[in-house]
């Protein structure tokens, strides 16, 4: 039999990177999260200030007291600093009490976050990932994910147990780019563990650590195919113009070496097979270079989305109100530069939800486009 030390041992490969939050940190983040939530009580409906997490008085609240935390909390929480893209930060104090049952989909997660009878403190949670990813940078959300919501709740839901999102569970959930069919995705994925009793593995890839050649390199670099959004984001993406991408690029020299990679949305047969040849090296460099994560409770894994790619092992779900979840939260760094040739992309329609962005974006953006598309009833892209 192994020891706990041993088994211990085998959750996290021992080179990834890892932070610990000092005890005071951490305490400190939980505390802050609890006083928000009890102001936000006072002066709203509990339902209201959770249902999407952007309400004006949340966002204030969060903006006006980040900085309170201490300075150890923004260093556990800034980008990844190692090649392999990815940073495990520990030791963030919950017990597995506190939250209740895991709900079975992430619109009974939203919906019973805020209600007093079901809560528990799972919308304390959700303030506490916003204080870390507003300490990382600018938490941002999708109109059509998961209703909008700053902070997704990745759970798995009955009935998805074979799709490529993050409510599916007995398969393989395939290493990709947190929503690369779009110019706005995401600089920094944050995926916080309030409960992983099978120690499901979250894989990481990084495209730092790959062997290309120089000529798989020059192809993969060359903007050959388009990148789709996945289809549960509904119809409507067929009336945009499919744009051409690289899906390797860097934007400060080969040492910098980025990717946007999804190969379930791309359509590789309408490539030259030397492109396909290329794109399947690097699929296969990928897998090799794979690490996998299993998250404990506390555990907040950071994941440099140009960097990157991340994915998920099966597993068999309970639904007994023990399975695995996940938070998550897409944050953008403002300080990150992206190719310029995104900003003609037209992301097929899809918008954020970005509150917390001080210029050049309006702060909540609702349904302005002329076909808008509609959010279905599981979300969309709940990668995790
Ligand atoms: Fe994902």
């Amino acid at each position: 039999m192994k020891s706990v030390l041993s088994e211990r041992k085998t959750l996290h490969p021992q080179n990834v990177e890892r932070r610990e939050l000092p005890a005071a940190a951490g305490q400190a983040v939980r505390e802050l999260a609890r006083e928000i939530s009890t102001t936000l009580d006072a002066t709203l409906g509990e339902a209201d200030a959770a249902r999407t997490l952007t309400h004006p008085a949340l966002i204030e609240q969060i903006d006006a007291r980040v900085a309170e935390l201490p300075r150890e909390v923004r260093q556990a929480v800034r980008p990844p600093a190692t090649a392999h893209g990815a940073t495990i930060v520990s030791r963030l104090p919950l017990t597995d009490t506190e939250f209740g049952p895991t709900p079975p989909s992430w619109r009974e997660a939203a919906r019973w976050s805020g209600e007093p009878a079901t809560r528990a403190n799972s919308f304390q949670f959700d303030l506490v990932m916003l204080l870390l990813a507003r300490s990382a940078g600018e938490p941002f959300g999708w109109l059509g994910q998961q209703g909008g919501r700053l902070v997704n709740n990745i759970v798995p839901a009955a009935g998805h147990e074979h799709e490529q999102s993050g409510a599916s569970s007995a398969t393989l959930l395939s290493p990709h780019t947190e929503d690369a069919f779009h110019p706005e995705r995401a600089h920094l994925l944050m995926l916080g563990c309030l409960r992983n009793p099978g120690l499901v593995g979250t894989t990481v890839s990084s495209v730092r650590r790959v062997e290309l050649s120089a000529e798989q390199r020059g192809l993969l670099s060359t903007p050959v195919l388009p990148i789709l959004p996945d289809v549960s984001y509904g119809d409507g993406h067929e009336k945009c113009s499919a744009t051409p991408l690289p899906t390797l690029w860097s934007a400060a020299g080969p040492d910098e070496q980025t990717l946007r990679y999804d190969p379930a949305y791309t359509p590789l047969d309408d490539a030259a097979p030397e492109f396909r040849a290329a794109y399947a090296r690097l699929t296969a460099e990928l897998e090799r270079v794979c690490v996998t994560a299993a998250l404990a409770p506390g555990e907040v894994l950071l994941v440099d989305n140009d960097v990157a790619v991340h994915g998920r092992v099966p597993f068999t779900a309970r639904y007994d109100g023990t399975d695995r979840w996940l938070k998550r939260v897409n944050i953008r760094l403002p300080e990150r530069q992206r190719r310029a040739a995104e900003a003609d992309e037209n992301g097929y329609g899809q918008r954020i939800v970005a509150p917390f962005r001080s210029a050049g974006t309006l702060p909540i953006e609702r349904g302005t486009h002329e076909w808008d598309v509609v959010p279905n009833d599981r979300g969309t892209l709940e990668h995790s």
